[in-house]
């Protein structure tokens, strides 16, 4: 069999930096463990419109739809907020998703222990925090058409159109049922069916696909704008939530945030099987590229490696492998090493990217 093969773009700010460190532990894993994955790199974001005057060239599209998973880093930067919005490094990612049809975007917020103090909230409402948000991430308002900046009479009317069909929502509902199994066995579906026609549909289509598929997940609905509410006053409720595009991109960075390590979460955007039963994915952080401490060695890059884990466990069937990487992560936390983001009011001298890179290596080197 031909060895798994990974397509990674590193793209803007801090997204080169961390990967750096993503590429050791991919190395560890063909020197220490046998698994060696056939890796290329290409460009995503503001550097591929710098060298091809487009943020995604056809040829990296190309290459993407045909490796087993996708590692992306970060894209943007100031640099590009004045470019049309055709051409802007965010459009780079959305065309990924969009062309690879990654419909669930998997968005775990979980509260390490060592990090519990730098949440914005009580330590005892997010200590133990493992919830999972499941994002639909190729329709609804940010692809629904008509879109555009248009005249009306003497005045430009904005408009973007919130749209869902059936199949959509039915094939993300699965998702989040099906990992709901593999972990607390609920999901809380969130929408706005009290003033939106797509949320009353979302609703009536999970509760659908609930009672003929998984009559045995407990499934509740909550208005998306008090699911917020829910998320901060006791976010342990939850396990699985599950949303639409927009919601899900507020909803998942508020409860990033509760975890109080916005630099640590990892993401998966996954698809439908291709040929070899693997699921179309790409693995990303949910941080951004950070350009105010770009190149100065200062990043995080435990969310990126984490992203790695998640495509260990969901791409290539390595579910303990994947644990062993985040055990990994969770001993160098609770042994007190700190990148800068990460330094609480004690103080104390922070790692580098590379040098918090290398200790979860040694710390994968001790869990053999
Ligand atoms: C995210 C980001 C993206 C989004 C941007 C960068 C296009 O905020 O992945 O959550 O809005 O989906
Ligand atoms: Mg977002």
């Amino acid at each position: 069999m031909s060895n798994p093969s990974l397509l990674i773009l590193p793209g803007d700010g801090i997204g080169p930096e961390v990967m750096a460190e993503v590429r050791k532990i991919i190395d560890w894993f063909g020197a220490k463990r046998g698994v060696t994955f056939d890796v290329s790199e290409d460009l995503v974001g503001g550097c591929a419109y710098d060298k091809h005057g487009t943020p995604l060239h056809d040829a990296t599209m190309a290459k993407a739809q045909e490796v087993d998973a996708v590692l992306l880093g970060a894209v943007g930067g100031p640099k590009y907020d004045t470019l049309d919005f055709s051409v802007k490094p965010e459009r780079g990612l959305l065309r990924l998703r969009k062309e690879m049809d990654l419909y669930a975007n998997l968005r775990p917020a979980q509260c390490f222990d060592a990090l519990a103090d730098f949440s914005s909230l009580k330590k005892d409402v997010v200590a133990g925090l493992d919830i999972m948000i499941v994002r639909e991430l190729t329709s609804g308002v940010y692809f629904g058409e008509p879109r555009g900046i248009f005249k009306e009479g003497n005045e430009r009317v904005g408009i973007n159109t919130q749209r869902y069909t059936e199949s959509e929502i039915e094939r993300v509902a699965r998702s989040a049922f099906e990992l709901a199994r593999r972990r607390g066995n609920r999901v809380c579906s969130m929408e706005k069916a009290n003033v939106m026609e797509s949320g009353v549909l979302w609703r009536e289509v999970v509760q659908k696909i609930h009672d003929a598929e998984y009559p045995d997940v407990e499934l509740s609905h909550m208005y998306a704008d008090a699911g917020a509410m829910q998320l901060t006053r006791w976010p342990k409720q939850f396990d699985v939530i599950v949303t639409d595009n927009l919601f899900g991109d507020l909803l998942s960075d508020l409860a990033a945030m509760l975890t109080g390590s916005l630099g640590m979460l990892p993401s998966a955007s996954l698809g439908a099987p291709m040929a070899n039963g693997r699921p179309k994915a790409l693995y990303e952080p949910v941080h951004g590229s950070a350009p105010d401490i770009a190149g100065q060695g200062k990043a995080n890059p435990i969310a990126c490696i984490l992203s790695f884990a998640m495509a260990l466990r969901y791409s290539f069937d390595m579910g303990d492998d994947a644990t062993r990487v985040e055990k990994a992560v969770e001993q160098v936390l609770a042994d007190g090493v700190r990148t800068a983001d990460l330094m609480g009011p004690e103080g104390g001298k922070p790692v580098s990217t590379s040098e918090m890179g290398d200790k979860i290596l040694a710390a994968l080197d001790a869990s053999l």
